[in-house]
């Protein structure tokens, strides 16, 4: 009897053992995916200073940043908050205290960022709307960078980030991917003639980040905040917008209601930055969306 206790406590003291051992391995690959430097060539972008260019910065970053940095650019505090995985705040971009304006020394820093997602030392932010922004033109990323940089500054403190060792063993695994790992990196990005357009319609869906939520086909799935269980719909012609007239997309990109009468929740679909878009562009998005496969 004696010895069977001694084996159960054996192969369980080994079992725990290993997963010990297991957690603390993939602790260690996290930790390290997350303090990895990455190096890019600068990227030459031109910052320009003429009103068109900084009208066009404008209304890019209402429509793009605003929604996470706040309208006044001034950083969100817990912008993801959860007890069992951690803290990131959506930092103060302006040059107020607290500002990455006032910290950051070059408009590469601040391209770095918003292409390749990593900070100024190269290591990789937790921003996953860089997977969006990866495909913006030097144009476009340079007249962004050019308005942030006159937006009036904001003194505000929001706080580092602070991920739980759980968070950085379900890194380590490979369940949460950061950024800086998947895009395309690409130095150039092309960007279609502005217009009304499917092209430019593509372009775009893809720098407004649809598809972090809508899915890469846009066929809808599950959200990629897994404390939010609203489900995201399908916005091919699959879905239900095969019975919507391009009226009805307008309405509800501007007032958030479907022509169902549902009320979209403007902090799971951004409907109020993305109704912010021009009726020209938001046509665009209608054509493209209009053009795709039909998916289930
Ligand atoms: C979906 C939400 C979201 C959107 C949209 C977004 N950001 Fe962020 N941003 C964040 C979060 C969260 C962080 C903090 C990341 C971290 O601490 O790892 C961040 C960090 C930053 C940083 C600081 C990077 C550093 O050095 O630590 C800059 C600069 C920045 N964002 C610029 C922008 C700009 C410019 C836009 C619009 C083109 C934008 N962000 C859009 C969520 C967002
Ligand atoms: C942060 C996640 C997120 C992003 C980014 C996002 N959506 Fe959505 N979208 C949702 C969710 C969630 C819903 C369902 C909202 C509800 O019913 O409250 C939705 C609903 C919609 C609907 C209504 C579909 C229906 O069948 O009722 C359309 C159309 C739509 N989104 C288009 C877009 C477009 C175009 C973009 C990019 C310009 C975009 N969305 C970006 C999450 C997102």
């Amino acid at each position: 009897m004696k010895k069977v206790f001694k084996w159960i406590g054996i192969v369980i003291g080994s079992l725990v053992g290993l997963i010990l051992l297991s957690a603390v391995g993939l602790f260690a690959v996290g930790s390290s995916r997350l303090n990895k430097t990455y190096d890019f060539p600068p990227s030459g972008i031109a910052i320009p200073t003429d009103k068109a260019s900084l009208e066009r910065g404008r209304h890019l970053t209402n429509m793009m940043c605003t929604g996470c940095h706040g309208s006044d650019l001034g950083g969100v505090e817990k912008w993801f908050a959860d007890d069992a995985l951690g803290r990131v705040d959506a930092p103060n971009l302006t040059s107020g205290a607290g500002g990455e304006g006032a910290e950051f020394e070059s408009d590469e820093d601040w391209a770095r960022v918003i292409r390749h997602g990593v900070d100024p030392e190269g290591k990789p932010i937790f921003m996953p709307a860089v997977t969006a922004f990866a495909h913006l033109s030097n144009e476009d990323l340079g007249a962004i960078i050019a308005y942030i940089k006159t937006v009036p500054p904001v003194n505000r403190q929001t706080e580092e980030r602070n991920f739980t060792a759980l968070t950085k063993i379900l890194i380590g695994a490979g369940m949460f991917k950061l950024p800086a790992e998947t895009v395309s990196h690409d130095p150039n990005p092309v960007a279609p003639r502005a217009g009304v357009t499917v092209e430019y319609g593509e372009y775009l869906v893809n720098i407004m980040d649809c598809k972090s939520c809508h899915g890469e086909n846009l066929a809808g799935g599950a959200f990629p905040d897994p404390s939010v269980t609203a489900p995201v719909p399908n916005i091919t012609p699959g879905g239900s917008l095969a019975q919507w007239s391009e009226q009805d997309f307008f309405n509800a990109m501007k007032t958030g209601v479907t022509p169902r009468g549902n009320q979209m929740n403007p902090l799971h679909m951004p409907w109020k930055e993305i109704g912010l878009a021009s009726d020209d562009e938001l046509i665009a998005i209608w054509l493209f969306l209009e053009s795709l496969p039909s998916l289930p």
